[in-house]
């Protein structure tokens, strides 16, 4: 359990807040497994229809923490805790809503390609700098983005690092609307209670049916934590880690 992430119920939706202002919402492996924990019970309560990710204002997150890619990428132990939060957002049986604010940098990004409905405020940028940091994309981006944004639009956003705005993000697909900050949480949360109030059986089937087996996502997740654990070892991971440890020194 982490106070880094708050678990709110608000009747029929669990409201899972990101919350660790300071580091723009690092993740940690705490904060990871506070998620998961939350997702499985969720899904477990009969009570729970819709669960829903938010952030702090300005910070949806900023990827995962990179303290703790440091320690796996100088011979340190990473843990299992980001494995089951993929394992848990890849199977989940609920629908997912997702509002965010600002930044949305790695994980912040691509844990809504496993969400239903995604809200974002006009000053979002959608970023994911794996190969930058000399790593490779996660959480079965490789397989949705492409499906999402076709090969030249995943190949910017995954290959080039470059930043998608919340404006093109929605004409792309990638969420479901742009709203402004003051209204996001609402907008948010009027979803999940739409989605709350419908019919639950019919829904999950309807859901099922649109995402289709879970087995290639589940597999290409596998192929794609492979890669990252090696690749967290390589001169280039290290360099790039390395690189953004001394900036925060130097700042
Ligand atoms: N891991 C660990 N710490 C992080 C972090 C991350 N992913 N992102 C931000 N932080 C920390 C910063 O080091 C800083 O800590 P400090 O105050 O102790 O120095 C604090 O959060 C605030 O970040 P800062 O860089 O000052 O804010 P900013 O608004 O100028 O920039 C980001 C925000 C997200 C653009 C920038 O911090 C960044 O690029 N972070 C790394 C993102 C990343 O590569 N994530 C992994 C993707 S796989």
């Amino acid at each position: 359990m982490t106070d880094h992430i708050l678990v709110e119920r608000q009747g029929a939706i669990q409201i899972i807040r990101m919350n660790r202002p300071d580091k723009k919402n690092a993740l940690t492996r705490a904060m990871y497994a506070t998620m998961s924990a939350a997702l499985a019970e969720g899904d477990a309560d009969p009570a729970v229809r819709v669960h829903v990710f938010l952030g702090v204002p300005g910070a949806f997150s900023s990827g995962n923490d990179l303290a703790d890619f440091m320690v796996i990428a100088t011979g340190g132990e990473g843990g299992t805790e980001v494995w089951d939060f993929l394992m848990a957002l890849a199977k989940v049986e609920k629908p997912i809503v997702s509002g965010v604010d600002g930044i949305a940098v790695g994980i912040g990004t691509t844990i809504n390609l496993h969400c239903d409905l995604t809200f974002a405020t006009p000053r979002t940028v959608f970023r994911t700098p794996f190969v930058d940091l000399g790593l490779v994309p996660e959480a079965g981006s490789s397989l949705l983005a492409p499906r999402i944004l076709g090969q030249q639009g995943a190949f910017a956003l995954l290959g080039l690092g470059e930043g998608l705005s919340a404006e093109r993000a929605k004409a792309a697909g990638l969420i479901y609307e742009v709203v402004e900050e003051g209204a996001l949480e609402a907008a948010v949360l009027e979803a999940a209670g739409q989605i709350a109030a419908k019919p639950p059986q019919a829904l999950k089937i309807a859901r099922d049916l649109m995402r289709g087996s879970r087995e290639d996502l589940v597999a290409r997740i596998g192929v794609e934590s492979e890669h990252f654990r090696e690749r967290l070892k390589s001169d280039e991971a290290r360099a790039a880690l390395t690189a953004f440890m001394m900036r925060k020194k130097a700042g």
